[in-house]
């Protein structure tokens, strides 16, 4: 399916103009995604200190059903985006190793690491479908490039 992330992208950028805040920026994006594909859940998990000095993935804005709250580093899809550093497809949630199932009517899904200044992963977009392989490659630049306004 060819998405036009384009106009979303152009979209949130008039939309946010100005707006500094990140939960701000995260709820908008996320809503705006929502609503013009029709997701099952469209959300932000943060890179969060625990007090042992590590990090976790904790729950941002998001759009959809209720969520699994805490994600380990490198654990399911989104813990394992952040490990990578890099985007992740996939096409069916039961053919990936550790996928954390917040909702069984989720099928296939797409993690994008979103970056700090620095280069660090600070975030990451996730997004699922009730459909299988309901994303493709052809889905990653828009969404890293909506993903970089953040
Ligand atoms: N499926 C994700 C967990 C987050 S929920 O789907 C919203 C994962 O395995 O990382």
């Amino acid at each position: 399916m060819k998405r036009d992330y384009d106009s979303v992208y152009k979209q949130l950028e008039a939309l946010l103009e100005g707006e500094g805040d990140p939960v701000v920026r995260m709820a908008e994006t996320a809503a705006v995604l929502h609503e013009a594909f029709g997701f099952w859940w469209t959300g932000f998990y943060r890179v969060s200190p625990l007090p042992d000095g590590s990090s976790e993935l904790l729950l941002g804005p998001f759009q959809g059903p209720v969520a699994c709250i805490h994600i380990p580093f490198g654990k399911g899809v989104c813990g394992t985006a952040w490990a990578r550093q890099e985007t992740i497809v996939v096409p069916d949630v039961e053919e990936f190793p550790g996928h954390i199932a917040c909702s069984s009517a989720s099928r296939s899904e797409i993690v994008v690491p979103v970056f700090d200044a620095a280069g660090a992963v600070k975030a990451v977009l996730d997004i699922d479908s009730r459909e299988l392989a309901a994303f493709s490659d052809n889905d990653v630049p828009g969404l890293e490039k909506i993903a970089s306004l953040l």
